[in-house]
């Protein structure tokens, strides 16, 4: 069913994200005929511009855009008449006066009643000021809500101011953190596979599973995002957030239902459970890495202090290889690997579930194409789940070699395809909280996370340096094999 009427101020609405993914899921849901019809778009930015200009913008981006593919001129007319574009400064008052004039539409007491959310896809150095600036117009309604995108801060004292003087504006229930990951398909098809199947919950710890490793590789570079990227590095920009979260719905216990709380409650279980890297832990423990110059797919690339607005000298990570535990009765001594990193081989993001080899062989048995007892979930580019299993080959003798069962998601449902933030934007509007990050989990993941980077910032931990195009810094193989375990990299 639709949404309620709506009224979405976006802010940043001239800025990448919302060019190259909100816009497109707005529109997209609105083509499924999942908007209601008296659903508005405010987009706000910086920069003046008059309506019609704005429109222009998006529809150049729309016609590049794959999904979107073909517009038609009735569906550009439907999504465009949602919209308007109003300039606003969060340093300007007078701004958020027009927003409220725009938005208010001569009738606020008829408007107060509809469900209105403020989407900051702004830097975070605006969220409170923007906040502060709504609030002090008199726009936080009772029916406000506001989502932040990621980075919630730098640390664990940013990430708390942030959430108190944000928290002092908005409920809790009232705060959308989003995390796109959760909204990927395939991260909702592990909860399903986890949750919906009888066959994988007893063999779901640490007595079956030898260990866990959780890959987001991307060739893509920092792409004109140096000056953020510069201070933020793989660690804060991947794992505190995306990376933490699946390892979370891999771990948790069972929620009692898919409500946002019985979700959040077992995932901030699992980030309060992991073992704590410090000192000479946190060093042993991860690994490092900053690309060179190398080649992606055969076009070659620059280095990542050859790259516009990084520093010459920048000892930012780039790549990040890193194990964990989470120390509970289920997974105490489970290796969790976790693996990202910028100017990898290939684009792909996966989780690979290892259960242990059979105590004893009895067969004679050919590897090299795979290995058994494996679970994969894969995330992207392809989305899809694959059991490897031993079978034996055809023929009078009795050899065996490791097959796999595939489920493909394109190919199963072929017309369901949805974008994790077509998802997330449309529970948003829904009201429905459980894929997005609540306080104390943010808290918590930084908990982790802070002494990691004091203990580099403590040793002057230089990252090691790969050549753009490979699977990163050979220290990243020898921190697996410590364990007698190696990276499984399907394709
Ligand atoms: C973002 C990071 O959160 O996720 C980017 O800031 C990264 O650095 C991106 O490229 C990856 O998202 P996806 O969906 O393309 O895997």
């Amino acid at each position: 069913s639709a949404p309620d009427p709506f009224d979405l101020i976006l802010f940043g609405a001239t800025g990448d994200l919302a060019m190259r993914k909100l816009l497109p899921a707005l529109f997209l849901r609105d083509r499924a005929g999942q908007l209601p019809a008296e659903g508005r778009i405010i987009a706000t930015g910086r920069t003046p511009q008059s309506r019609d200009e704005f429109l222009e913008r998006i529809h150049t981006r729309f016609s590049e855009h794959r999904r979107i593919a073909k517009l038609e001129p009735e569906e550009w007319q439907r999504f465009s008449s949602r919209i308007d574009f109003v300039p606003v400064d969060a340093e300007d008052p007078d701004s958020f006066v027009a927003l409220g004039k725009t938005l208010n539409n001569g009738s606020p007491t008829a408007t107060a009643k509809r469900t209105r959310v403020f989407y900051l896809a702004v830097a975070p150095g605006h969220f409170v000021p923007l906040c502060e600036q709504l609030n002090q117009a008199g726009l936080v309604t009772p029916n406000a809500r506001v989502v932040l995108e990621k980075p919630l801060g730098q640390n664990l004292a940013s990430a708390q101011e942030i959430s108190e003087r944000i928290g002092a504006i908005f409920a809790e229930d009232a705060i959308y953190r989003i995390d796109h990951y959760l909204g990927k398909e395939a991260v909702q098809n592990l909860i399903a596979l986890r949750f919906g199947n009888m066959l994988f919950e007893p063999l779901w710890r640490r007595d079956w599973i030898k260990d866990v490793q959780i890959t987001v590789a991307e060739q893509i570079g920092v792409d004109g995002r140096a000056a953020f990227y510069d201070r933020t590095g793989a660690l804060r920009d991947m794992v505190q957030n995306h990376l933490l979260q699946l390892l979370c719905i891999i771990a948790m216990e069972p929620p009692t239902s898919i409500e946002a709380d019985a979700v959040r409650d077992e995932k901030l279980k699992v980030l309060r459970a992991l073992r704590p890297l410090e000192g000479q832990q946190a060093l042993r423990h991860t690994v490092r890495g900053q690309y060179r110059a190398g080649a992606i797919e055969g076009k070659p690339v620059v280095g990542y202090q050859d790259e516009e607005g990084v520093a010459p000298s920048s000892q930012t990570e780039t790549f990040l290889a890193l194990r964990a535990e989470v120390a509970n009765w289920r997974w105490a001594g489970v290796p969790f690997y976790l693996r990202t990193g910028k100017r990898l081989q290939e684009r792909s993001a996966e989780i690979v579930i290892n259960f242990h080899d059979v105590p004893h062989s009895i067969f004679h048995v050919t590897y090299g194409a795979g290995h058994p007892n494996r679970l994969v979930i894969r995330l992207q580019p392809d989305e899809g789940v694959r059991l490897h299993l031993m079978a034996k080959t055809p023929g009078d003798r009795m050899r065996l070699r490791p097959v796999s069962l595939n489920l493909d998601f394109s190919e199963t449902f072929r017309d369901a395809q949805e974008d994790a933030y077509e998802r997330l934007l449309m529970d948003v509007l829904r009201g429905r909280l459980t894929l997005f990050m609540r306080r104390d989990e943010l808290y918590a993941a930084w908990q982790w996370i802070d002494p990691i980077i004091a203990a580099w910032e403590e040793a002057g931990d230089a990252p090691k340096p790969y050549t753009a195009g490979t699977w990163g810094p050979a220290a990243s193989s020898a921190l697996l094999g410590r364990d007698d375990a190696s990276w499984q990299e399907e394709s």
